[in-house]
Formats: structure tokens, sequence, C-alpha cells
């Protein structure tokens, strides 16, 4: 699968590069062909990968918006949590439903690495992109 990352905000896309970056809006010239960038990021911090690799939990039964079928996407970073200092910490996470763009989360290092995406009905596999200022792109997918 081809992986196009955005030179403004950092957004991923997945098969091809969009004509606007969904996150900053900027164009399709500003997004970079990086095939290997999850790879990458694996290779340069091999110890990494349990605090780096987004830990899912898929929650059919939303407690805040049952009226909706809500399906909730527990997100913590990661399996032992990141740090989340000035000097080190998780920027954002995004989601997308099979390699479709949902929606971000910004974080700040005031903040735990963890959030909750409120997503419509529906069926597929999730994925979670978090960003890691030191460590770069990180991903994981669960089913819906
Ligand atoms: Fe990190």
């Amino acid at each position: 699968m081809s992986i196009y990352v955005c030179k403004g905000c950092g957004h991923v896309a997945f098969n091809e590069a969009p004509a606007k970056c969904p996150v900053c809006g900027a164009p399709k010239s500003s997004f970079e062909r990086k095939d290997n960038i999850f790879v990458e990021s694996a290779e340069k911090s091999k110890e990494g990968a349990v605090k780096h690799i987004p830990s899912i939990k898929v929650n059919k039964v939303c407690g805040l918006v049952p009226e909706n079928d809500c399906i909730d996407i527990i997100v913590r970073i990661g399996e032992t949590l990141h740090p989340m200092t000035p000097e080190h910490y998780i920027q954002f996470i995004d989601c997308y439903v099979d390699h479709e763009y949902r929606a971000r989360t910004y974080l700040t290092p005031q903040t735990n690495p963890a959030v909750i995406f409120h997503l419509k009905n529906t069926e597929g596999k999730v994925q979670i992109v978090e960003s890691c200022n030191l460590h770069g792109l990180w991903k994981a997918e669960a089913d819906l």
C-alpha cells in the first residue's frame, strides 16, 4: 500500500495523496510518498515499539452517544505508557476506517497519551496513527 505524508502537518494518507490535506488544507503537492514510514520508525527505535504502538480497544456500547449506535475507539500510547514531557511527547493521534481518514486529536505534554474516538456505526477495520516528536509515526489496526 502506498503511503503519503503531508509535509505541513504530518497527516498520513493511504493509497493516494488527497487533492487537499483534510487536516491542514495543504495542496496535493505538499504530500511526499513514504511507503516505508512505519517500518523506518520501528527500525530507528527498536526497543521503542512497546511505548509507541497504539493500543486499541473497541467498545461497541458507548456510554456517551448510545442513541446513535456509537462505537468507541479507545486508544492509549502504548502498552508501556509513552512519556509526555516538553522534550518528548505524542503530538497527535489520527483515526481511520479502512484507511480513510476520520479524525485527529492533538495532544500536549500536559495531557496523557490517550484518547477516545466516537465513530458513527460502521464496519471494517480501524487504523490508528500516532506521531511522537522524537520517534516519528507509528500505526496499529483493530477490527470494528
Ligand atoms: Fe517517543
